[in-house]
C-alpha cells in the first residue's frame, strides 16, 4: 500500500509539472498506456489471493482514477495557458494609424475616352467596333484612298507579312474602317433596320511614326451619321461638333470655325478649330485671337457610300475623326505625347484620375 501511495504522489507531481501537451501525453502513456506502470500493476493482480486482489485492486483503481483526472485538469489548464498566450500575442491595437492603401488611377486616355463617349452617347450615338488588324479594302480602298496615296506607303503603315494570295493585312491606321464595316453591316440587314446610322467608334490606331507628337500606337474616335438624303447636312455636322467641344472643354461659348480641308473619304472636308490664346508658350482654350486645330470631318464622300453598297442618291451623311491623346493633352495640360505610354507610375499618379464608382457609359458597354 505504501508503494501505491508513493506511486500516486510521484505521478501526481509529474502531472502537475508537465509543461506541455506532449509531456503530458508521454506521461499518460508511461502510466496508463498498454505498457504503463499502473497497467503493469493491474496485470499482477491475478497472482494475489482473492482478499488481497480486491483490496489492492480498489486501491490501484483509485490511483488510476486520481492520476487520470489530474491529467484531464492539467490538460485543460495547459490549453488555457496556450490560448491566453495566443490571444495576447495577437492583440490588435486599434489606436494604430491605418496603413496607406495603394489606390489605382485611371489613365488619362481612359478618362478622356469616357468623357467623349459619355457626351456623344447622350447625343444619340451608339458604339461600334472593328478589328485592329484590317484588310486593305476596309482601311484604304473603300475609304477612297487610292493605291498611290501617301497613307499607303511603308513609312506610315504597319504591314503584316504577305498572305498566300499576295495581299497584306495592316494594323489599322485610323478608326475610319469601322465606318465601312458599320455601313456594310447595315446594308446586310434585310429589313433595312440598320438605317439611319449614328455611331462612334473609339479605339486603337497604329502608324509607323515616333517623335514628340507621334507614337506608333494612339487612339481615335470615329463618328458617322448616315440618313436619307435631305435629312442630314453639313449644318448638323457643325452643330453636333460645336456642341461636343463645348461639352468636352466645359466652356459654353468656345469659338469654333470650320476650315476647308481634304480627306479622300469626305466631300466636302473640313478641319475644325477652336479659339485659344497663346502667351509665352502657355495655351489657354476659350476666347482669344488664335486658333487651334482639333479634328477632321466632312460629308461622307458618295464614293464611300457606294463602296458599301449604299445608293448615294438615296442616302448621305457626315463623319468625323478625333485624336484622343490630343484632346487629353489640351484639356489636362499634358505636354509630351510619349509619356502616355511610358507606364511611369509617378506620371500616372500625377495625371491619372480617381475612378468613378458609377460605371460610365463607355465602361458599361465595353468589357
Ligand atoms: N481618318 C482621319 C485620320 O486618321 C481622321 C478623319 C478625318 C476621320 C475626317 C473622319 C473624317 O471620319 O471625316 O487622320
Amino acid at each position: 500500500m505504501d508503494d501505491l501511495n508513493a506511486l500516486r504522489e510521484e505521478l501526481l507531481a509529474a502531472v502537475e509539472s508537465a509543461d506541455s501537451a506532449e509531456a503530458l501525453e508521454e506521461l499518460r502513456v508511461s502510466a496508463l498506456g498498454k505498457k504503463g506502470r499502473i497497467t503493469g500493476l493491474m496485470k499482477t493482480l491475478g497472482q494475489l489471493s482473492p482478499e488481497e486482489r480486491r483490496e489492492t485492486g480498489q486501491a490501484l483503481n483509485a490511483v488510476k482514477d486520481a492520476v487520470a483526472s489530474a491529467m484531464d485538469s492539467r490538460k485543460s489548464a495547459l490549453e488555457n495557458v496556450e490560448l491566453e498566450g495566443q490571444l495576447a500575442a495577437e492583440t490588435v491595437d486599434v489606436t494604430l494609424p491605418v496603413r496607406p492603401e495603394a489606390e489605382g488611377r485611371l489613365h488619362p486616355i481612359s478618362q478622356t475616352l469616357d468623357e467623349i463617349v459619355a457626351i456623344l452617347g447622350e447625343m444619340g450615338f451608339s458604339i461600334a467596333e472593328g478589328p485592329d488588324i484590317e484588310d486593305d479594302f476596309h482601311n484604304f480602298t473603300a475609304l477612297n484612298i487610292p493605291p498611290e496615296h501617301p497613307a499607303r506607303q511603308m513609312h506610315d503603315t504597319f504591314y503584316l507579312p504577305e498572305r498566300q494570295d499576295g495581299s497584306r493585312m495592316v494594323l489599322r491606321t485610323h478608326t475610319s474602317p469601322v465606318q465601312i464595316r458599320t455601313m456594310q453591316a447595315a446594308m446586310a440587314s434585310k429589313d433595312g433596320s440598320g438605317m439611319p446610322l449614328r455611331i462612334i467608334a473609339p479605339g486603337r490606331t497604329y502608324r509607323c511614326d515616333s517623335d514628340i507628337t507621334h507614337t506608333p500606337m494612339f487612339h481615335q474616335v470615329e463618328g458617322l451619321v448616315v440618313d436619307k438624303t435631305g435629312r442630314i447636312h453639313m449644318g448638323h455636322l457643325k452643330g453636333c461638333l460645336i456642341e461636343f467641344v463645348r461639352a468636352y472643354f466645359e466652356i459654353a461659348d468656345v469659338p469654333a470655325r470650320f476650315r476647308p480641308s481634304h480627306f479622300p473619304f469626305t466631300e466636302p472636308s473640313a478641319e475644325m478649330d477652336i479659339g485659344c490664346t497663346r502667351k509665352g508658350g502657355e495655351l489657354k482654350i476659350g476666347a482669344g485671337d488664335d486658333w487651334l486645330e482639333i479634328l477632321g470631318c466632312g460629308m461622307v464622300n458618295p464614293k464611300v457610300l457606294a463602296a458599301c453598297g449604299i445608293d448615294p442618291a438615296e442616302y448621305q451623311g457626315f463623319a468625323f475623326g478625333i485624336g484622343i491623346e490630343r484632346l487629353a493633352m489640351l484639356k489636362y495640360g499634358i505636354p509630351d505625347l510619349r509619356t502616355f505610354f511610358d507606364a511611369d507610375l509617378r506620371w500616372l499618379k500625377h495625371y491619372g484620375f480617381v475612378p468613378l464608382e458609377v460605371p460610365t457609359l463607355f465602361r458599361g458597354l465595353t468589357p
